[in-house]
């Protein structure tokens, strides 16, 4: 092979090398397909590292000027989809650097003077992060929004509430709701806290020890919006706990998405009823007429199995590895990428799809009718007259057994009937066997009252507002 050939793809690094790298090797260790989706953060990192080096006297200001102006070119380029990405040059980094010096000569030669991929990227994939946290905690809000807005709506409707699946007791379907919000306030505490703890500036750290030059890692790190340089150099360039968190934040996000699809899914069959979606949200079946299915909250549910795929993934990845810097750590992004994309596709389908579900108040509360809800407020009703809870919940047990076989509700026994089963049992039992006398009686933080519901919805209404 040519001298000249063998320079493809070494052009960056190719000085100690005495053969071409293998055509596949070349593709199997690039990244440029993927990692380019952090060019504009990679662009703003050496402009932020080129104005470094001026200040510290390493470039001239010509020179940092001339980097400037090439930068600003090199990110036209890609934003108009005019720039030609190539797998010779490996990655996101030295394709930038690469395109740089051939529009602005030798001098782009020198963006790489106290700096090494190694910081480069690490710097570039807190960028990404940082911002897609942003984007990402605007959706979520946008969701808790509409679940709160609905909530607002539903504070008096009556639901069943489940364990086991089982009819339980009565709750409000506002009061379900801001069981979600609550779900996804955590989740969303968890994204800033990542945010928080990944905005450090590894830029500096170079290869793994830090650099001769006399640079000023507080400047750089202020100029891209970090709160500081991180401490040390090797754990800069190997640190990726800040994709794991986050992987392992949007995993339990869409765990907790998936949760809320399967109650939509059951909620919207024949067999619940208790909701519709709108039509804009589900498809029908070629070959079934009548079919409307809830694709997007399904899809929502199994989308939940790549999430945590990729946290698997990172975590895998990590573990093990020495210090500092090794080639492992370019599997990160696609994980990551992922991770992203998934989550932000899935609470934007969620945060449009919430404040369009329709409730059916009544299938709810036949529902919450059907399945002895009340057995408990009869047990507490007994335990006021003086029973042991114990005993109230045995005299109960027998009650509605007699209720499965007359195929009746608590609420259909004559007084005398429930004296059989209590002699302490009187006419005001029939405030404690209705529904919304269980819900009201449940006044307390927390509760399914719709007071304590509204006081919940108006805490969270100010939250979401801040
Ligand atoms: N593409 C690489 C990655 O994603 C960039 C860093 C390369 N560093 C190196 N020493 N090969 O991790």
């Amino acid at each position: 092979m040519s001298d000249e050939k063998s320079k493809v793809g070494q052009e960056l690094w190719g000085g100690r090398f005495s053969e071409p790298t293998d055509r596949f090797v070349q593709r199997f260790t690039a990244s440029e397909a993927f990692d380019r989706e952090l060019a504009s953060y990679d662009i703003a990192g050496s402009r932020a590292h080129a104005s470094m080096l001026e200040a510290v006297g390493v470039l001239t200001a010509a020179e940092n000027t001339a980097i400037q102006e090439g930068l600003a070119r090199v990110l036209a380029e890609i934003e108009a989809g005019a720039f030609q990405w190539s797998v010779e040059r490996e990655d996101v980094h030295m394709n930038i650097e690469a395109r740089l010096t051939e529009l602005i000569g030798d001098v782009g030669k020198k963006l790489h003077t106290g700096r090494s991929r190694n910081d480069q990227v690490a710097t570039d994939m807190r960028l990404y992060l940082r911002t897609e946290i942003d984007i990402i905690c605007g959706q979520l809000t946008r969701l808790q929004s509409g679940i709160v807005g609905l909530a607002a709506q539903h504070t008096e409707t009556v639901m069943p509430g489940f364990t086991h699946l089982q009819v339980a007791q009565p709750v409000t379907f506002g009061h379900h709701l801001m069981a979600w919000y609550e779900m996804l306030d955590r989740d969303h505490g968890r994204l800033l806290d990542c945010r928080q703890r990944l905005n450090q500036s590894p830029l500096g750290a170079a290869a793994l020890a830090g650099t001769t030059f006399p640079i000023d890692r507080e400047q750089t790190a202020i100029a891209l919006g970090f709160t500081g340089p991180t401490n040390n150099s090797l754990d800069s360039v190997a640190d990726r706990d800040f994709a794991i968190e986050f992987c392992a934040a949007a995993a339990l996000i869409l765990s907790h998405l998936s949760r809320m699809s399967e109650e939509l899914i059951l909620w919207a069959s024949a067999q619940f009823g208790f909701i519709s979606l709108p039509d804009r949200f589900c498809t029908g079946s070629s070959i079934m007429p009548q079919k409307k299915n809830p694709d997007v909250p399904e899809l929502v549910r199994g989308k939940s199995g790549r999430t945590t795929g990729n946290l698997v993934a990172l975590l895998t990845l990590m573990k093990a590895q020495p210090l500092a810097y090794n080639k492992d750590n370019q599997e990160d992004k696609e994980a990551l990428f992922d991770s992203v994309n998934t989550l932000n596709d899935c609470l934007k389908a969620f945060a449009d799809m919430v404040p369009a579900i329709e409730a059916h108040s009544a299938a709810m509360r036949n529902a919450a009718l059907k399945g002895f809800a009340t057995a408990t407020d009869l047990a507490d009703y007994l335990v006021r007259a003086g029973v042991a809870f114990r005993d109230a919940h045995e005299v109960v047990g027998k009650a509605v057994a007699h209720c499965i076989d007359a195929e009746c509700d608590l609420a259909d026994c004559s007084l005398e009937t429930l004296k059989t089963f209590h002699a302490g049992i009187e006419h005001d039992v029939y405030q404690v066997l209705t529904l919304e006398g269980s819900i009201a009686a449940r006044d307390h933080i927390g509760g399914t009252a719709p007071n304590q519901v509204r006081a919940a919805i108006a805490l969270a209404q100010t939250k979401l507002n801040r």
